[in-house]
This record gives structure tokens, C-alpha cells and sequence, in this order.
């Protein structure tokens, strides 16, 4: 294998890239938006249940997504662990990046697919999406805060309580100017035996 190969490259360059570093106000094209959507939907599922739901937020709707965030955010929060410049940040992201795409797993009906399964395909249809936006320059980030795995997030997207909400994928160019982070793992073969 040659390490110059188009996929590693790729690999090695995606990057979280956070709101805070994105454009807010140029848009993303929408048949790059289609392309992310129909690579993801190429990721692999045990059974071919293909459990990926994507929820997409921009312009005006990403303002409701922000206030539903913060709202959840104090609702469920006790007085001991409550930070302000978290209610900030929820408020923020969504503002900050032109597209923000809440992450489902849909439960299949069929209950002999573990549901760690139908967690893992829709995560493997996240890294095509990111991986995608990398080769197009376009930066990511794949943000959990607390409040997805409430019961008002679910109802918010439009969910069942067997479902779940894994993650919003925000999206947007990076800001002129900003340098492309550099990546940073322990070595491979601290991981890995061999017999
Ligand atoms: C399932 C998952 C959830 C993540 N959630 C968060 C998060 O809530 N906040 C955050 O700052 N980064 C989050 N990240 C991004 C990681 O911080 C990031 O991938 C890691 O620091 C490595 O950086 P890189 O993506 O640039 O290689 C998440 C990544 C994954 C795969």
C-alpha cells in the first residue's frame, strides 16, 4: 500500500474543526450538503437496517435548535454542576456555523440487531460525512453535549424514545485565516497485538 493513497490522505487530514473557527455566513453549497448525505448513506449496517436519521439546521432554524439546547441545558442541570458559560456556548455554536446537522439512530424492528450495532453504522455514516467535508475543505465538528439524551431532544427532532440522538454535526468553512489544526495520536502499536 502507498501511504500517499487519495483515502489516507484524507484520513490523516480531517480535523475537528469547532464553530467558533467556522464562517457563519458563507453557505454551504447545497450539492456538497448532498454529497456528505450520500456518503453517509453509503456506510455499512449489520442487516442493512441503515439506522442514519439526519436533522438539518440552518439559517433561522439553527436559532431554535440553540434555544432548545439551552432550555434542556437548564432544565436538567443541578445547581451543583451549572456553568453559565455553557448556556452561552449551547447558545453560540448553532450561530456560529452555517449548518449543524443533529445525528440519529433510528431503531430498526428488528430486536435481534443489538442496538450497539445500529450506534456503531450510524457512526460510521458520521465519519463519511466528515471525512467527505475534509476532502472538500470544509470543516467539522462532531459535538455530544449532555442534553441529546433527553427525552426533550428526541421529542425537539422528531423521535421516538427507542431512538436515538448521537450528535450535531456542525459544519462550516473555516474563516480565512485559520490554520489547519495538526492531529495528534499515540502510536498505533500501543494498540495493536499481534500473533
Ligand atoms: C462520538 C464523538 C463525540 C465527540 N464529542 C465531542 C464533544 O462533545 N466535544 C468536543 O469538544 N469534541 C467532541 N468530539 C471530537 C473529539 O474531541 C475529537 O475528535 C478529538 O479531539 C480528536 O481530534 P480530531 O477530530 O481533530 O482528530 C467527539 C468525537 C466523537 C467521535
Amino acid at each position: 500500500m502507498h501511504p500517499s493513497s487519495a483515502v489516507t490522505e484524507v484520513i490523516r487530514r480531517r480535523r475537528t474543526i469547532k464553530p467558533n473557527m467556522m464562517d457563519p455566513v458563507r453557505g454551504i453549497p447545497k450539492e456538497l450538503v448532498e454529497e456528505l448525505l450520500e456518503n453517509a448513506n453509503w456506510a455499512p449496517s449489520h442487516g442493512l437496517t441503515e439506522p442514519w436519521r439526519f436533522i438539518i439546521f440552518q439559517g433561522a432554524s439553527r436559532k431554535s435548535l440553540a434555544n432548545t439546547l439551552q432550555g434542556l441545558y437548564k432544565e436538567h442541570t443541578s445547581p451543583d454542576d451549572f456553568r453559565p458559560g455553557k448556556v452561552d456556548q449551547l447558545g453560540q455554536r448553532p450561530m456560529q456555523a452555517p449548518m449543524v446537522i443533529a445525528i440519529a439512530m433510528r431503531r430498526g424492528d428488528r430486536p435481534k440487531i443489538p442496538e450497539i450495532e445500529e450506534i456503531e453504522a450510524v457512526a460510521c455514516a458520521v465519519q463519511n460525512m466528515h471525512l467527505s467535508a475534509t476532502s472538500q475543505g470544509l470543516g467539522a465538528f462532531w459535538s455530544t453535549p449532555g442534553v441529546l439524551e433527553t427525552g426533550g431532544m428526541l421529542s425537539f427532532l422528531g423521535l421516538r424514545d427507542i431512538d436515538r440522538c448521537l450528535g450535531l454535526l456542525y459544519l462550516g468553512w473555516p474563516k480565512v485565516g485559520t490554520t489547519w489544526p495538526q492531529g495528534k495520536r499515540k502510536p498505533v502499536a500501543q494498540k495493536v497485538q499481534w500473533f
